[in-house]
């Protein structure tokens, strides 16, 4: 019996918070079925299905078990791996919102649906429906998946269970399917936004050298784990490698969303916001944009933050056209040596 479980429905009950009772009750029955109380179980369930309506909106924080209430009474121990004990799982709290990420209206649109239907589920359990949990994520690096990952535990305010590749991932394929399914364990009885970043990393052993088939089977062993998931809180999984992308993998989502590379016009906007605390001279954020052409959000940020550190050096508060041409230069300079010696060296 999950004594921490317990005294969150008591606590919710005596508070008649109706939301975080329904989702502590629900843990519980997972929790139950998982130790073999199948019967106990579904009379749990019955029980929350068979409440009658609130027959009032949620607003948003409300659903979700209150960071403040959360933080108090902290997430159990996160799970480790045998060989190492190091941490599977970073259990991290974003603050981060809409507001901190410039999105294209598709991938904006396909979000802001995914939190409407988690956060007016009781809605949608009136229609017999359920929100959709499963995401993923998917486009060329540095465009905002890992972010917008904390932009929805933020929005949640619910924890971000972020899992370590570097601890998941083992010499032996039969270990790293161990590893997951503690991970799954630890997503199933714990209330937070599953996040599994760069999840094709899952394939690649430590020794072994890449091979798409071995990859492919030990990310089928994850589908199967995401298939079977019980846990309440969303799971994302990010990644920028297309080619694992076909119809099996997708299908296991609920919703996929592509973080394309930025748009002239995305561009202007990021740097209109980034370069706004400042008093800027002789480039405006158009010029920014055109010399950051080809670049991604990541690569732009490096040169805004780069150029914010030649002036801070210099004692100066204004943010000069020689700082930041500077700061592309030796950013595109980076590039072209980095791959020239990829070249030499393959
Ligand atoms: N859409 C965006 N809007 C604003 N800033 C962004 C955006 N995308 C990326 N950034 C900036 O770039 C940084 C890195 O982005 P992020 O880690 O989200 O990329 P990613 O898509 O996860 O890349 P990867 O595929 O390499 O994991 C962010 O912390 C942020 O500073
Ligand atoms: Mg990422």
């Amino acid at each position: 019996m999950n004594r921490e479980l317990i005294k969150r429905i008591v606590r919710s009950g005596l508070k008649s918070d109706r939301p975080a009772l329904t989702v502590a009750v629900k843990q519980l029955a997972s929790s139950e079925s998982k130790q073999g109380h199948k019967a106990f179980a579904e009379d749990l369930r019955a029980i929350v299905q068979q409440a009658p309506p609130e027959g009032q909106v949620q607003a948003l924080s409300s659903v979700s078990v209150h960071r403040s209430e959360l933080e108090k009474s902290p997430t159990a121990t996160p799970p480790r791996n045998r060989s190492e004990a190091a941490p599977l799982v970073d259990v991290r709290w974003s603050r981060k919102s809409f507001q901190d990420v410039v999105l294209g209206d598709r991938p904006k649109k396909r979000l802001c649906r995914f939190l409407e239907e988690y956060t007016k589920q009781e809605r949608l359990a009136a229609f017999g429906l359920t929100p959709k949990r499963k995401l993923l994520f998917f486009g060329p690096p540095g465009n905002g998946k890992t972010l917008c990952a904390e932009v929805i535990a933020g929005e949640l305010e619910m924890p971000l269970f972020y899992v370590r590749f570097d601890s998941l991932v083992a010499s032996y394929l039969g270990e790293t399917a161990a590893n997951l399914r503690r991970v799954f364990d630890f997503a199933n009885t714990n209330q937070g936004v599953v996040f599994f970043d760069e999840f094709d990393a899952i394939g690649k052993t430590r020794d072994a050298r890449d091979d798409v088939g071995e990859l492919k089977r030990v990310v089928n062993s994850f589908l199967q784990l995401l298939d079977s998931y019980i846990g309440h809180g969303p799971i994302i999984a990010a990644t920028n490698y297309e080619k694992l992308l076909d119809h099996a993998l997708a299908r296991r989502f609920d919703d996929l969303v592509h973080f394309p590379a930025p748009t002239e016009k995305q561009m202007v906007h990021y740097f209109r916001v980034r370069m706004k605390p400042f008093r800027v001279e002789g480039f405006s954020a158009e010029q920014a944009a055109a010399w950051c052409e080809g670049c991604s959000f990541s690569d732009a940020d490096r040169i805004f933050t780069e150029s914010l550190k030649t002036i801070a050096l210099e004692s100066s508060t204004t943010l000069n056209v020689g700082a930041f041409r500077e700061a592309v230069d030796c950013y595109r300079h980076a590039g072209t040596a980095y791959d020239t010696q990829r070249r030499e060296s393959s």
